[in-house]
């Protein structure tokens, strides 16, 4: 739900999102608000009670929308996007796959009006801690990671249960062709087709990295038994 419905078909007319489109995994359909509002002019937005700056989103045209959006999905959690709301990471992202069908309202303005907030949503999901304009990104954020996490959107290659961040880890470095650029080589390992000494390379990357960039993931999960002999090394 949003008053910028086409803001979302970039979204579903590239990659691997166009392709999850194209073969019917899933589908997305942008809802406009302002079809729900009244009135010649359709206003989806109004002055605050108590007076200040900034608008607030109307609760009647939201309200006629996610009502006529649950009858056809009785089952799908309506989320709100919101700086408000709690912090979206991979486990959250899972979970949503899980849905067979989801309501994403994506905010503009100062807010909603609370009575939709408390009335009308499941989970209220923030993407970070910064400020954006709107929810519709946050919305395109949420999804893109939710997606890759239904069975068939990612080819078996590059299946999201083998994202080292599923894992609670960052992913290793990477190298392609060629093997020296600006006088820098690819390490030696990575060419040496010794599929057990690459595996054992990238285990030791992805910690290394992960301690130095992101310790705070290792706080949450400790370390597990070969990764201890890796730091003793
Ligand atoms: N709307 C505006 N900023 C947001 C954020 N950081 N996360 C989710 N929704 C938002």
């Amino acid at each position: 739900m949003t008053i910028f419905p086409e803001m979302f078909d970039a979204f579903a007319g590239h990659g691997i999102m166009r392709r999850a489109v194209e073969s019917g995994k899933i589908r997305l359909e942008p809802v406009n608000i302002r079809d729900f509002a009244e009135g010649r002019h359709r206003v989806t937005d109004d002055r605050p009670y108590g007076g200040g700056s900034g608008m607030v989103m109307k609760p009647e045209p939201l309200a006629a929308a996610i009502e006529t959006a649950k009858t056809e999905l009785p089952e799908a959690p309506v989320v709100l996007l919101t700086p408000q709301g709690r912090r979206f990471d991979q486990d959250t992202a899972r979970q949503y796959a899980a849905c067979k069908e989801m309501i994403f309202i994506c905010g503009r303005y100062e807010g909603l009006d609370e009575r939709i907030c408390e009335g009308y949503v499941d989970d209220e999901i923030s993407i970070g801690d910064y400020v954006l304009t709107g929810g519709e990104l946050p919305a395109m954020v949420v999804m893109d990671a939710v997606i890759r996490h239904i069975p068939g959107v990612l080819g078996a290659a590059d299946a999201a249960e083998c994202d080292s961040f599923s894992a609670g880890r960052l992913e290793h470095a990477h190298y392609t062709r060629p093997g020296v650029f600006e006088q820098k080589q690819v390490p030696g390992v990575l060419l040496s087709g010794n599929h057990r000494a690459i595996e054992d390379w990238r285990r030791e990357s992805a910690l290394l990295r992960t301690i130095l960039r992101r310790p705070d993931l290792l706080e949450q999960t400790g370390l597990t038994e070969p990764e201890k002999k890796i730091v003793q090394k």
